[in-house]
């Protein structure tokens, strides 16, 4: 691999050649984008409840009309096309698909996915499709959402209905985005849909979605008649710690937020310091026998979402913060406030994007490698990494986003530093393909290398977007 000017400690390299057949993709998710929130069939997910509940998103934002996406396929795929996208990574609503507790299928969500997934092989795309991208069925949840093991027996049947319906043209198959997010921000602090905030729930949730993914793995193969690959996308904590207990610190929740997957997932086992660590929270008697096996499943890649670092202290019982304005564990929050397990997140330093997470482009590259060295055999893609800024349209209609293509630039210098040494990183997807419904903060953060103008729905790309297509089409990073 030819390189220039490698080695700045800023990570701002440019000339960087990246290897033959890496995949530059680009990614969203159903609620973020698609709107037509109760067309053709769609019934609420948790999303809807969540965002439609007073107080939980910013401004009372909610997924309803989105980028209007669900209407806008047509052009947002000829937009992907021109961006020279290789791959895109987009995800399935369920509650498209079964609106309604009895499961039956509603033909008219399956024809919008084989829609969009037909247009993205006839532009000469790939169909990267995710089955969970947190948007549960509300029914589901009725019925005690991913606490409840029958959520898990709802997934795989789910699963079987979205192989037999797109597994001849599906690329890759991913079954979860970041079940960490669902399971501890849905169930344990609350901040995301379902809104839960019940600590033992949120462990049964963590198993719950391990094995949800496993039995979907199985399903989804037994009924793909193509050769999809499979995966699943985590994000990981990248850890740094203050304090003369912050190697305690840093293994509590290395456990509880990357091992608590990584280890099911890939080595059939929970970490016994995982188990120990959270007795006074749950026994963990919603791990039946046969499960770890079921969870083990082989998988062709191991789909990577990072933005950012996180350093924790041990709580010192003084300033009793909830995990309240942590979109994942950032500044200002403790996991399991009261209990004997308390970590606290500590501000981190600068820059920062608009979310307020620090820019650290040397935490991809060791995470990378960390992976790769723990898991050698395994495949890894960069399923999300990209950057929140407040953009402001120039006179001339272009939208100049030098920091984000900053951001972008470093992170990419990051990920072929990794490939460098030696690590098997088979692509990368920038977040977002589009502005879009940010969760918490709704509307207010601006992650897309495609703006979207939610008055009139306009699109228009982004300097970072022109950027990116260059980068796609060359596979060299550009100056
Ligand atoms: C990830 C989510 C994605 C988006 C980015 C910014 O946690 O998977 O939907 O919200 O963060």
């Amino acid at each position: 691999m030819t390189t220039t000017n490698q080695g700045n400690p800023d990570y701002r390299d440019s000339g960087l050649v990246f290897p033959p057949g890496f995949t530059f993709g680009s990614a969203t998710a159903s609620y973020q984008v698609e709107g037509a929130f109760d067309e053709d069939g769609r019934s609420p997910s948790i999303w809807d409840t969540f965002s439609k509940t007073p107080g939980k998103v910013w401004n009372g934002d909610t997924g309803d009309v989105a980028c209007d996406h669900y209407h806008r396929l047509d052009s947002d795929l000829d937009l992907m096309k021109d961006l020279g996208l290789g791959a895109y990574r987009f995800s399935i609503a369920w509650p498209r698909i079964q609106p309604t507790a009895s499961g039956e299928v509603n033909q008219a969500g399956i024809d919008f996915y084989a829609r969009l997934v037909d247009g993205l092989l006839e532009r000469g795309i790939r169909p990267v499709a995710t089955l969970y991208h947190w948007d549960l069925p509300q029914y589901l949840e009725d019925a005690g959402g991913w606490a409840a093991r029958a959520t898990t027996d709802a997934f795989e049947r789910y699963a079987k209905i979205m192989g037999a319906a797109l597994g001849d043209r599906v690329h890759t198959w991913t079954t979860l985005n970041e079940p960490w997010c669902s399971a501890y921000l849905g169930y344990g602090q609350g901040g995301h849909a379902p809104g839960r905030s019940e600590p033992a729930s949120a462990l049964a949730a963590v198993h719950h979605l391990n094995l949800a993914h496993g039995r979907a793995v199985q399903a989804l193969r037994a009924t793909s008649s193509g050769d999809p690959e499979y995966s699943i996308t985590l994000n990981f904590h990248v850890l740094r710690g203050v304090g003369d207990a912050a190697p305690e610190a840093m293994r509590r929740i290395d456990a509880l937020a990357n091992r608590a997957f990584t280890h099911p997932l890939l080595k059939g086992e929970y970490p016994a310091d995982l188990l120990e660590d959270t007795a006074s929270v749950t026994d963990w008697s919603f791990v039946h026998e046969g499960d770890l096996a079921a969870i083990n499943q082989p998988i062709d890649v191991l789909g990577v979402n990072y933005y950012s670092t996180a350093t924790v202290r041990l709580w010192d019982g003084v300033s009793p913060k909830q995990m309240n304005d942590g979109h994942k564990g950032t500044a200002g929050g403790t996991a399991w406030p009261g209990s004997d397990l308390a970590v606290e997140f500590v501000e981190q330093a600068g820059p920062y994007t608009a979310m307020g997470w620090n820019i650290a482009p040397e935490g991809l590259e060791e995470l990378l490698v960390s992976l790769s060295a723990e898991f050698p055999d395994q495949p890894l893609m960069i399923t999300e990494n990209g950057a929140a800024f407040d953009d402001v349209v120039a006179a001339d209609g272009s939208v100049p986003d030098p920091k984000r293509l900053d951001y972008l630039r470093r992170h990419f210098t990051a990920a072929h530093r990794a490939i460098e040494r030696g690590v098997d990183l088979r692509g990368y997807f920038v977040w977002s393909l589009l502005d879009n419904f940010e969760w918490g903060y709704g509307y207010a953060k601006r992650f897309g290398i495609v703006r979207v103008d939610f008055d009139t729905l306009e699109r228009t790309v982004k300097d970072s977007g022109l950027w990116y297509a260059d980068l796609a089409r060359t596979g060299v990073l550009p100056e």
